[in-house]
């Protein structure tokens, strides 16, 4: 079964068992400063999983693009990929353990559907502890649905529970499908959630009943929530025998492209293998950030950061196996084609092309010196008895040389050596205004806060947007927004730095607005009727029926996920404290509320 088969296949099981299709969010979030990237499907969902009513129902179903940097260093194996997609249906307080397993269960083993083996498939469930009890429930609606009992396993909190690592939000035990490969055991302890590549997880259903709060409290939640995600790319491999998700379509052509230009067969040497499995997972990541909806070029900043980091990385290891040439433009037509149902990449291909270009021009001939110098920093450190890269030569790499932090790290690694990271930032600092450290802890995966402060500044946002429209023009388009409970952050693409004056003069729009203590008004319609309506958005959305649109008196209107604070009275005043540069083309505003 093709990828394309797949999708279509998951999406036509959940419609015909009543789950609307919606459309998935771009892959920068709006509104969640707590992670870089959409990791996986729920995302764009919490606030509904906390209990905002959903323009399209209780039932829902989609395809989300997700990027995961936490795995960048197992990149190179068969499994683990940066950028890769998430097949997903919800229960929004509608059904909960029976059906969702039942489902699953269905899916995955109908003759009808997926057709897989059930005795190749393993099941776990969660073990129990303090905060929940065992769930005796599930593996029960699993054994009858006829899974042998050898067949589920219970597993602790580490394994099955899923939610915002160390962070607050929507959370719960979680049932996962592994699907075993029939490779050898790598132990005698090895079963299904052991890491060796034998038992590959392809979907997990979470049971969201739980909030977790800032002092780690679990509280129920209004309703009990069902959120799945199966990996595409990993199910399609195990459906076509494959041993690793490379070998799927999406991968195969540009391998072969690879393949081609560096003269290296895939498959044959572990070293080359990996490095051209990182060159394909790097440039297609890097391709879909740049080309999102809300897409950003390399920079030394968060997304950008990452973006800089993959293609960098990327290059290193291509010109490992031989390769000068550029890799954007090498491989935009292939992962255009084999990507169809991102138009927004045909779209944006010139940008893309060109952003990965002036990236690897500006990379290219400083990566060769930069590897020299750094085979000269090596034994210099081995004389001096130190097994640590001291920061300022990693920073002057960075600096000089353009090697990301992670780049040293790794080249390190590879001879048996550290990095003093805590030296690398504090010359970092001295150097720089924004340091690398607050845009790491923020993509280690979290979710959006929805405490009162956020809602107030969320509403302020609006407010800021319409107020930014009035005084500058209607080509003010949002690029982004990030808010935590301190300040709000809100990118809109605008060609040139304000006047003083015209940060006053917003500043006092948005305070006018505020003192008139409009009412926030939240209302569905279809996405037709919002425009019609003049509502502001990036109408994204082709399969949801309806969206939610937000009016702040007749002063906005805006389609937006929610939550909003009732009335701008409760705001306080807002101050705009920065304007600045984001990237070209677009401005940064970031602003309080006092
Ligand atoms: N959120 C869960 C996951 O990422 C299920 O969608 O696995």
């Amino acid at each position: 079964m093709r990828i394309e088969e797949l999708r279509n296949s998951f999406i036509e099981y959940f419609r015909q068992n009543s789950h609307a299709q919606i459309t998935g969010a771009p892959l920068i979030p709006e509104n969640d400063p707590t992670v870089l990237f959409t990791t996986a499907g729920m995302h764009p969902l919490v606030p509904y999983l906390m209990g905002e009513k959903h323009p399209s129902g209780k039932r829902l179903c989609n395809w989300q693009k997700c990027v995961r940097t936490g795995d960048i260093d197992e990149v190179g194996d068969s499994q683990h990929l940066t950028f890769f997609e998430m097949l997903g249906n919800w229960s929004l307080g509608d059904y909960f353990k029976e059906e969702a397993v039942r489902m699953s269960h269905e899916f995955l083993t109908s003759k009808n559907w997926l057709s897989l083996d059930g005795e190749k498939l393993f099941f776990t469930v969660f073990e129990g502890d303090a905060d929940c009890p065992r769930d005796e429930e599930t593996a029960g609606i699993w054994k009858e649905c006829g899974v042998r009992e050898d067949h589920i396993l219970f597993l602790p909190k580490k394994d099955n529970w899923w939610g915002p690592a160390g962070k607050t939000g929507p959370c719960g035990p979680d049932t996962e499908m592994f699907y075993d490969t029939l490779l050898p055991k790598c132990s005698t302890h090895c079963s299904p959630g052991c890491p060796c590549g034998k038992y590959v997880e392809i979907w997990n259903d979470v049971f969201m009943q739980f909030n977790k709060t800032p002092d780690k409290k679990f509280e129920l939640l209004k309703v009990k929530n069902v959120d799945t995600g199966m990996g595409l790319e990993r199910t399609a491999a195990v459906l076509n025998g494959y041993s690793s998700v490379y070998e799927t379509e999406k991968y195969v052509p540009l391998l072969r492209v690879i393949e081609d230009i560096s003269g290296k067969k895939y498959g044959i040497n572990t070293e080359e293998t990996r490095a051209m499995r990182i060159i394909t997972d790097h440039m297609r990541s890097a391709f879909f950030i740049i080309g999102d909806e809300l897409g950003v070029k390399p920079s030394n900043l968060d997304q950008g950061y990452i973006v800089r980091r993959l293609v960098r990385r990327a290059m290193r290891y291509s010109m490992m196996i031989g390769i000068e040439k550029g890799l954007g433009e090498m491989l935009a037509d292939l992962i255009i084609e084999t990507n169809p149902v991102y138009e927004e990449l045909g779209r944006k291909k010139e940008f893309i092309v060109e952003a990965l270009t002036e990236e690897e021009q500006r990379f290219r001939h400083c990566l060769n010196k930069g590897m020299t110098e750094f085979s000269r920093i090596i034994p210099n450190i081995q004389k001096g008895g130190n097994d640590k890269i001291p920061g300022r030569i990693a920073f002057r790499l960075y600096d000089t040389y353009g090697f990301p932090l992670e780049m040293t790290e790794e080249l390190a690694r590879e001879k048996g050596f550290g990095v003093d990271v805590e030296g690398f930032e504090k010359a970092y600092k001295k150097h720089q205004e924004i340091s690398r450290a607050g845009s790491e802890v923020r993509f280690k995966g979290g979710l959006a806060d929805a405490s009162e402060q956020t809602k107030k500044l969320h509403t302020a946002t609006h407010l800021l947007h319409e107020a930014l429209r009035k005084v500058l023009g209607k080509h003010v388009a949002q690029k982004g927004s990030n808010i935590t409970p301190e300040r709000l952050r809100f990118d809109f693409s605008h060609p040139k730095p304000m006047t003083e004056e015209e940060v006053k003069k917003v500043e006092k729009i948005v305070n006018e607005a505020i003192e008139e203590n409009f009412d926030v008004v939240e209302e569905m319609m279809s996405v037709e009727e919002a425009k019609e309506k003049g509502a502001v958005a990036l109408f994204t959305d082709k399969y949801s029926e309806k969206v939610k649109v937000y009016s702040i008196g007749g002063f906005s209107k805006e389609v937006c996920g929610g939550p909003h604070v009732e009335k701008t009275g409760e705001l306080g005043k807002f101050k705009i404290l920065k304007e600045q540069s984001s990237s070209s083309g677009v401005r940064r505003i970031k602003a309080v509320l006092e």
